[in-house]
């Protein structure tokens, strides 16, 4: 019988995270750590779905109804996107994997969603594209939380490093950065919904208005100014400007005490910028830190009580087909 194993990439928010969701603009990069899902007909329904990174498994029936771990009804919502496209509905197994954990901040579910329609699809013959990729992880998104801007499923679909507006095609721009430089992503270890944290910071921009749309300008205009930063190859501007934005975040209440911690010790051991990625109050931080001092910021950081920390490399390649 056939198989088909398919993986997308993880994500850093480099700026712009919650902005997004009412319109400003977001940097996002792809980063080495992937999610794979491989997936194989079964002779008849229930579909069955592992999940190794969640130690969670979930039978799904004819209904697309999901019994067992409800951490995995985005598969269902992203098949039910793909019946509308036309996809024919048959039995399958999905076994999800890869180097991408959950939970961290860093679009795990967008990229299982992304990898697991780009899989679902090759084995039935007709593998989608970018563009309805990141439509299929949306719709999983949707379950995931109720808001989602999008920016999660177009990284994981496309790749590289995007510019991205809610609403709009995600750009691609052709960034790295600057020579001697990386990035360095420590999880807090620390669980929390998105959605919850998203809700949180609507409500507090709801309640400061109109001064926070003032916040939500600047940080808009932060993203910019980052995109031209990363061109000149300035990382001490880059790094103020991540600043800035973790500033920005922990005024509408996305931090925490332990990402201060995390972040502040990262500066402490010689990172030229730190702030929070992704939806905040856990997860993960990110820090630009000389390629030199990487490992002592990564050490820091572990001793500051983060589970993990580590440089990633950043832009590399959106959803793809494995051997
Ligand atoms: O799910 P996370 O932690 O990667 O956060 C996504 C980024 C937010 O801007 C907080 C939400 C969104 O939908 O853009």
């Amino acid at each position: 019988m056939r198989r088909v194993r398919a993986s997308a990439p993880g994500k850093v928010i480099l700026l712009g995270e919650h902005f997004v969701v009412k319109g400003s603009r977001a940097l996002v990069a792809s980063i080495d750590l992937r999610a794979t899902v491989e997936v194989e007909p079964r002779s008849s329904w229930p579909s069955l779905i592992v999940s190794e990174g969640l130690g969670a498994s979930a039978a799904l029936d004819e209904g697309l109804r999901v019994r067992g771990d409800p951490r995995l009804e985005p598969i269902a919502a992203v098949l039910e996107w793909l019946a509308g496209q036309g996809y024919s509905l048959a039995p399958f197994k999905a076994r999800i994997g890869g180097s991408l954990p959950p939970g961290a901040g860093l679009g795990s579910s967008a990229a299982v969603g992304a990898a697991f329609a780009l899989a679902y699809t090759a084995l039935h013959g007709d593998p989608l594209g970018p563009e309805g990729l990141m439509e299929a992880s949306l719709a999983g998104e949707r379950v995931v939380h109720g808001n989602p801007s999008g920016v999660d499923p177009a990284i994981a679909a496309y790749g590289g490093f995007l510019l991205y507006r809610r609403g709009e095609a995600p750009r691609r721009l052709d960034l790295s950065l600057p020579e001697g430089y990386v990035v360095v992503v420590a999880d807090s270890g620390i669980p929390r919904r998105t959605g919850d944290v998203v809700s949180f910071v609507l409500e507090r921009a709801e309640a400061t208005r109109p001064a926070s749309d003032l916040v939500y300008r600047a940080a808009d205009e932060l993203v910019g100014a980052a995109v031209e930063a990363l061109r000149a190859g300035d990382a001490a501007r880059l790094g103020a400007l991540m600043d800035l934005a973790h500033g920005l975040l922990a005024g509408l209440g996305a931090s925490s005490e332990a990402l201060e911690r995390l972040v502040h010790r990262a500066r402490g051991a010689g990172a030229l910028g730190a702030k929070l990625t992704g939806a905040g109050w856990g997860g993960s931080i990110i820090a630009l830190a000389p390629e030199g001092l990487a490992l002592r910021v990564c050490s820091s950081l572990e001793e500051a009580g983060a589970r993990w920390a580590r440089p990633v490399k950043l832009g590399v390649e959106g959803a793809r087909l494995e051997a």
